[in-house]
């Protein structure tokens, strides 16, 4: 590898000036690495604050044509959207049919932007059932162990439904066995041979979570933890068996999360398998990041410094919660 020594060879040749650096650059951020995620909530001219993240909101579906808007001029490829269902509505049940409902935030959310925007941008939509949940988990509940099979039933429902209403993305954020194909099996026999699959194969059993449970509204209901169907984090082989599998079920992509303490999980698959990988900056890095320094310069230098390295990890987009904001951050 090395071709050369001290004193003929210096490194320090390529970094002495601007544009040189420029010029030897490895890894950049553009917008096409982003996916932007987006909270809605039921209700009028609203956009509520997450006290936990700041400068994160919950929008009324009304707002939406402005958030995509600015994210289709930003160049965005993708937004996810994420529901926040209150349980003062009643919309929570033990097992979380509000999923399944025609009417629900997320088909609405669906129709509005597809209706308007076409496919001038993408809509990805979490596969599961938490924001649904009167308990907060991810699938059907018995004695505190999450079921594998009933829950895929309701799973492959809400992915067609979603699929239905113009979803073009679908992520199952799950973690059951086996759901990938099932998934892929009902869209292929339903017409919808074309909507994508990205996997939230390698999704970890994390404590940087918890903001974002604030944010869906499931946080004080979270009965235990997602430990018996999320994986341990201490381990990497098992994500690569996981990632192995979802590609076998139909994946068209596959997702690592959290992000940033998952770095060597990025890079693992992507050397293991040559499809897109995307990793999510989840919420509590966000809040990590953004209550932790103030200064407004160190603060974007240490956000793209945190973003760059998903890219060295080998990602091919993230899910981050700055990417309503490139504007500032990358100029
Ligand atoms: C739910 C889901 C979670 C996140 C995305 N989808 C939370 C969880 O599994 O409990 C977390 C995102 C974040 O923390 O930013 N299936």
């Amino acid at each position: 590898m090395i071709t050369g020594k001290y004193p003929s060879l210096r490194l320090r040749r390529g970094r002495k000036n601007d544009w040189s650096r420029r010029l030897i650059q490895e890894n950049n951020l553009t917008p096409n690495d982003f996916i932007l995620p987006i909270f809605v909530i039921d209700g009028k001219n609203k956009k509520i604050p997450i006290k936990s993240m700041p400068g994160v909101y919950r929008y009324t579906l009304d707002k939406l044509s402005y958030l995509v808007d600015k994210a289709i001029k930003a160049g965005l490829p993708m937004i996810a959207l994420f529901p926040y269902t209150e349980k003062k509505k009643k919309k929570k049940n033990l097992t979380g049919t509000e999923a399944l409902n025609e009417d629900n935030l997320i088909c609405k959310s669906l129709q509005l932007i597809k209706q308007k925007y076409k496919n001038e941008i993408g809509i990805m939509c979490d596969v599961a059932l938490d924001p649904y949940t009167s308990h907060g988990h991810d699938g059907l509940l018995n004695s505190g162990y999450v079921l594998n099979d009933e829950t895929i039933e309701v799973l492959v429902r809400q992915s067609l439904l979603q699929a239905q209403m113009g979803c073009d993305v679908l992520a199952p954020s799950d973690m059951m066995d086996g759901r990938i194909g099932r998934i892929r099996k009902s869209l292929d026999k339903n017409g919808y041979q074309m909507t994508q699959i990205l996997s939230y194969a390698a999704k970890y059993a994390s404590s940087f979570y918890g903001p974002f449970r604030e944010a869906v509204g499931s946080k004080n209901l979270l009965k235990g933890n997602k430990k018996n169907y999320q994986m341990d984090f201490r381990n990497s082989n098992e994500a690569l068996r996981e990632v192995a599998l979802d590609i076998k079920e139909g994946a068209d992509m596959v997702m690592v999360k959290p992000g940033l303490p998952y770095l060597d999980i990025i890079r693992l698959v992507k050397d293991n398998f040559k499809l897109p990988v995307i990793a999510y900056q989840v919420s509590g890095e966000y809040s990590l990041l953004t209550n932790g320094i103030r200064n407004d310069l160190i603060d974007k230098n240490v956000i793209i410094e945190s973003l760059v390295a998903f890219k060295r990890a080998g990602a091919n987009a993230i899910v981050s919660y700055y990417a309503d904001r490139l504007d500032k951050i990358l100029k």
